[in-house]
């Protein structure tokens, strides 16, 4: 069993790019600007953002963080994303979700102007990844990618269940897994929580893709020797044993699966510090305008 170490491959990038922005900087250009919006104080929401604000620093972007308290009306929250759409200095930004429930995130999403859409959610991103067009792949899906790419995980040929069906994982995942590319080329399976007979799917994975958000959901016997297991799954579980009080739980009960796997990911350090670089990658590639959308 190998273990795929997200974290390593993040500070890999997180170094390249870094060089590119000095360059880029000693060359006269534009310094790379992400903006955030954050609604209200979600713990998890907030702990995204402050990491993403801090990679940014770290990279040499610079970054704006807008907060609203979770009275904002809706109309106001729009406001914001066009003035950011508006504003030439702002190359990508993203509204982190979820929102209050009497906000649609999906107007939110479709107000966003695609070409500063460095979460890849808005239809006109989604629409294009999924004929392999140029676009802003969504983060986490991305991230995943570029770790197979990494570790040289075949996926050729492979049958690659994806666990789950959001717009912001499952969905994407599926359709890079199935994208004439490498990686990619996987005959792909999406199992969602109305899905009959999952652990039989899952046993005749090669490669399984967990992104329910239901903590420990994959054990041992629905896993075959050899395989891959990538765990998207974060879900914030108390526990008397850390110091914040709750303890990060994937969707793969990691000590009883690892063994019976080729490579897995941990939670933490698997794919969450991926998801975050690779929203640095498209920040660079919006602040570089190095996607055309024709
Ligand atoms: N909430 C959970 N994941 C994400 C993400 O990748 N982007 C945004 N904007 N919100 C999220």
């Amino acid at each position: 069993m190998e273990l795929i170490d997200g974290k390593a491959v993040a500070a890999q990038i997180k170094l390249e790019l870094a060089e590119e922005v000095k360059k880029i900087k000693a060359a006269g250009g534009k310094t790379p600007h992400l903006a955030a919006i954050l609604v209200g104080h979600d713990g998890g929401s907030e702990t995204y953002v402050a990491s993403k604000v801090k990679t940014c620093e770290e990279i040499g972007f610079k970054s704006s963080l807008i907060r609203f308290e979770d009275s904002v009306t809706e109309a106001a929250l729009l406001q914001q994303v066009i003035a950011l759409n508006n504003d030439t200095d702002v190359d990508g930004f993203i509204v982190q979700l979820p929102l209050p429930k009497h906000i649609s995130e999906q107007k939110v999403i479709e107000t966003i102007d695609y070409r500063k859409d460095v979460d890849g959610f808005h239809p006109i991103n989604v629409g294009r990844m999924s004929i392999g067009l140029p676009c802003f792949v969504s983060a986490t899906p991305a991230g995943i990618v570029e770790l197979l790419r990494r570790y040289q995980i075949d996926t050729q040929g492979k049958h690659c269940v994806v666990l789950g069906r959001s717009n912001i994982v499952g969905k994407p995942m599926a359709s890079l897994m199935m994208q004439k590319s490498n990686p990619g080329d996987s005959t792909v399976t999406v199992c969602h929580s109305r899905t009959k007979n999952i652990k039989d799917l899952c046993l005749q994975a090669d490669i399984i893709i967990a992104a329910l958000g239901s903590p420990e959901f994959l054990t041992a016997d629905m896993v075959k020797p050899g395989a891959v297991v990538i765990d998207v799954g974060t879900t914030r579980v108390p526990s008397d044993k850390t110091k914040s009080g709750f303890k990060l739980t994937g969707d793969v009960k990691f000590e009883e699966v690892a063994p019976k796997c080729s490579f897995i990911t941990p939670v933490p350090g698997g794919v969450g510090p991926m998801t975050i670089i690779s929203l640095m990658k498209n920040t660079l590639l919006a602040g570089k305008k190095a996607i055309h959308f024709a």
